[in-house]
């Protein structure tokens, strides 16, 4: 189900030698986090079918470009062919992709765009709808057959230097939220070089770990999550790539992602100054203490609640939402059902927990004592889609970034 990662995907630090033996040189990735063993976040399943199973959860650290990585991949083809995670409708993700198409259009004036994770078309929709020439690839065949049937051309497959060689080449090339998803990043970036020519904007979005550090968004760890992205991993990867760091933007989407943009190294547009940053061993160690001390927080929290008779439901069955439920041991005792809006997820179980997922309109109907807003990056707007069960008594527990209730 899964394999050992033991070296640096951007940097190669710690790598064995060419005949597979390991150098006489001590190089090592740091562990810095470790959530034991725990299920696929996002490994929603219907009753009468099995899960997919557990694998470990543990962060490790390379020393040379600060990279945070995984220490095991779990096989993509496990995590993805039929995958539960839809591209949110909220209206934070719809300004989000106004926002990106805006900043691209300031980029350039090109017109036939690729994206990669392009599940189910949204992001595509809005672009085809503004006059670009859209081509999606995703890996799940569930999303891309829905993507074709609303009329973006989706093709299955998990991108790299073999499926861009079936692919022409692009003006604008997105990969948001996959880059972190990908084990092989020579081979990914092989397949950017291969669909580019020299004036492709190729963008890359993706949660930023300055973000998941500084917030303590420990959440944003599992097993999808292969890579927590800095900017000098990236940078280092391009070392001998015909691509560059062209420009760093920063988004609140997601709890607050990065867009690196980059561009080909002879194309003549210069470069933008790019955030300056520097994490450490002892920054995730810090993060470590505090994500296990937010852990107890919430746990003796909902423990308290329920020994006083309340009752607790979630909304948001993200895989934030997995993690929160399986670091804190929580099950149905705990929390009755949680509600979320992806027709997909509804009726199934939460990975690990099986806490059965509902409709949204179930916070309404039941009426829990609390919910805890496990989408707490939507806040502001759950909060007010909320107002009335909010005047009917319903209380929100908000875990990130220090646990509140409203
Ligand atoms: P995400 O943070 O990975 O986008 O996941 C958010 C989850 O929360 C997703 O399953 C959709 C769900 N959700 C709701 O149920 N109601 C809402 O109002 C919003 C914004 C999200």
């Amino acid at each position: 189900m899964y394999s050992p990662h033991t070296y640096c995907r951007a940097c190669g630090y710690a790598k064995p030698g060419a005949n597979g033996i390991k150098s006489a040189t001590t190089e090592k990735l740091v562990e810095v986090f470790d959530l034991g063993i725990q299920p696929l976040a996002n490994d929603f399943h219907r009753p009468e079918s099995d899960s997919a199973g557990y694998a470990p959860l543990k962060v490790i650290f390379c020393p040379r470009c600060s990279l945070a990585q995984l220490s095991v991949v779990v096989k993509p083809e496990i995590l993805y062919r039929n995958y539960a995670y839809v591209t949110s409708p909220s209206t934070m993700m719809k300004s989000h992709f106004e926002r990106l198409i805006h900043d691209i259009r300031d980029e350039t004036g090109g017109n036939r765009v690729l994206e990669i994770g392009s599940n189910d078309g949204r992001l595509l929709s809005m672009m085809k709808e503004a006059g670009y020439s859209v081509t999606g690839v995703d890996p799940a065949e569930n999303l891309a057959m829905e993507a074709n049937s609303k009329g973006i051309e989706t093709k299955t497959g998990f991108f790299g230097e073999e499926l861009a060689g079936n692919l022409s080449q692009y003006d604008i090339v997105i990969a948001r939220h996959v880059f972190c998803h990908v084990d092989n990043w020579v081979d990914f970036v092989k397949g950017l070089e291969s669909v580019s020519h020299f004036d492709t904007l190729i963008l890359i979005e993706a949660p930023y770990v300055g973000n998941t550090l500084k917030h303590c968004e420990f959440d944003q760890v599992y097993h999808e999550h292969l890579s927590y992205l800095n900017i000098q991993a990236i940078s280092m990867l391009l070392e001998n790539t015909c691509l560059r760091i062209h420009r760093v933007i920063e988004y609140p989407i997601h709890g607050g992602a990065i867009c690196i943009m980059l561009r080909h190294k002879n194309c003549d547009i210069p470069s933008n100054p790019i955030i300056n940053e520097h994490f450490t061993v002892q920054d995730w160690k810090k993060f470590s203490l505090k994500a296990h001390d937010q852990i107890g927080k919430l746990s003796a929290r909902v423990e308290n609640l329920i020994a006083t008779g309340k009752t607790v439901a979630g909304l948001g069955a993200s895989a934030k939402s997995t993690v929160w439920i399986n670091a804190c041991k929580f099950t149905r005792k705990h929390i009755s059902f949680i509600a979320d809006t992806t027709s997909q997820k509804q009726y199934t179980l939460s990975p690990g927990s099986d806490i059965p997922i509902t409709d949204e309109g179930a916070i309404l109907r039941e009426l829990p004592d609390y919910v805890i807003m496990f989408a707490w990056n939507y806040r502001e707007e759950i909060l007010k889609k909320f107002t009335k069960a909010k005047s009917m008594g319903v209380r929100f527990i908000i875990p990130v970034p220090e646990l509140e209730i409203v």
